[in-house]
């Protein structure tokens, strides 16, 4: 089969010619324009650091809280610019104070790193977490709501749900969820690293206690931009990783949270600085804006995994509602060498890559065990990439078994 082409849209990005890179999810792409707007930042902080750093940055860093504050239905002021989800999620957990027996509540589809963050503080701690199994294959959101709200005990303090969950790509209903929870005065840490550009997030509405999101994913900001969003009320008790001058600096009319996260030392905060540009860059690109960028990113995501299915005689394992714009798969059972640890490269994924040309993370996950590919689908995608994978997947032996 011929390698196939992108769509028009690929021309905004300087994606590698020639590889099928349906992995958006794992770190995003940036488009051309975008970087080269971060170039410029970069250049102006070397022109003149300490003017940079002293006169220009405060008020640009607030112009992107502003920028960001738009985009998510929240006020700028409750924003903390972090370099990533996990950064976000560690400012949060090793922020708080537990007691001997509190309870941190965490379903199994979780980003690892995240859990091991969680793991980490609790041990300190002597928290205990309790890890809800959440089905997948799974028929309806009811069924993950059922299982989280299931898991609340008097003893739950926290609960880090997800947005999407990463090894398995489900929507989770994070909306019903936070409003659950919350209600039954847990606090919730949303890690919605797919969040930003793939969801719509209105976050005052919402009403989560903490939501880190990376803009590097979805929204297709530079690497090194996210965000943490901190209920007013909650704001007293979480710090930044490093404490800096903020901690001392005279109050003024701000507050502690603001002046604690807005310097936290020197480094290159070029990739917030372009934040206003990325969100702009897109939007204006494509007719509609961000909500029209993510419903098409929905669809081709759905579009691409029923090509698979049919292709490989596989069962989505959710329904098309539970998907935002990566979908998760389900190898068979008789084809999977399973338990491959998961900093070990899938010799599947190795075979993809090198064979074939194209990007998607394969993996095993423990819990709810099985051995997965995921896809991603954004702008620069083609149905045709998709049947390029699944044309690949049969050549190695995973379409549908022989009548
Ligand atoms: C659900 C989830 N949380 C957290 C992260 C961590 O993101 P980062 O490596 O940018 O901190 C990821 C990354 O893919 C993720 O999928």
């Amino acid at each position: 089969m011929d390698k196939p082409s992108r769509s028009d849209h690929a021309r905004l990005w300087g994606l590698e010619n020639g590889r099928i890179f349906l992995n958006h999810g794992s770190f995003g792409a940036t488009p051309t324009a975008v970087r080269k707007e971060q170039r410029t930042w970069q250049d102006l902080m070397e022109n003149e650091p300490v003017r940079f750093f002293e006169d220009l940055m405060p008020g640009v860093l607030e112009q992107t809280r502003v920028a960001l504050a738009k985009q998510l239905s929240c006020q700028a002021d409750d924003l903390a610019l972090v370099e990533n989800a996990t950064s976000g999620v560690n400012t949060v957990l090793r922020s708080l104070v537990f007691e001997e027996g509190d309870e941190i509540l965490v379903p199994d589809h979780a980003y690892q790193a995240c859990r091991n963050t969680i793991d980490f503080v609790a041990e300190r701690w002597g928290a205990t977490v309790v890890t809800v199994n959440i089905p997948f294959p799974i028929d309806h959101a009811d069924q993950a709501v059922d299982a989280i709200m299931g898991g609340v005990t008097e003893r739950t303090r926290l609960a880090m749900i997800d947005t999407v969950t990463s090894p398995t790509g489900l929507l989770m209903p994070f909306e019903r969820l936070v409003t659950q929870l919350e209600g039954r005065g847990v606090h919730v840490l949303l890690d919605a690293a797919h969040g930003i550009g793939m969801v719509p997030l209105c976050l005052d509405e919402l009403g989560a206690s903490y939501t880190t999101s990376n803009c590097h994913k979805w929204l297709c900001a530079p690497k090194g931009s996210a965000f943490l969003h901190v209920r007013k009320d909650r704001q007293a008790d979480i710090h930044p990783l490093t404490i800096s001058h903020g901690m001392t600096f005279p109050l003024g009319d701000t507050t502690r949270f603001r002046h604690e996260f807005d310097w936290t030392g020197t480094r290159d905060m070029s990739a917030h600085c372009a934040l206003p540009f990325a969100i702009d860059h897109l939007a204006t690109e494509i007719e509609g804006g961000w909500s029209a960028i993510m419903e098409h990113n929905h669809d081709l995501a759905v579009q691409g995994r029923n090509i698979l299915c049919d292709a490989l005689g596989l069962t989505p394992p959710c329904p098309n509602e539970m998907i935002a714009c990566i979908a998760t798969l389900i190898l068979p059972e008789n084809q999977s060498s399973g338990g491959i640890p998961l900093h070990e490269p899938d010799p599947l994924h190795v075979t993809l890559s090198e064979k074939y040309d194209i990007q998607i993370p394969v993996w095993s996950w423990p819990s709810p065990r099985g051995r997965y590919f995921r896809i991603s689908a954004q702008l620069y995608n083609s149905e045709e990439e998709y049947r390029y994978l699944a044309w690949a997947l049969e050549q190695e032996g995973f379409g549908p078994s022989p009548p």
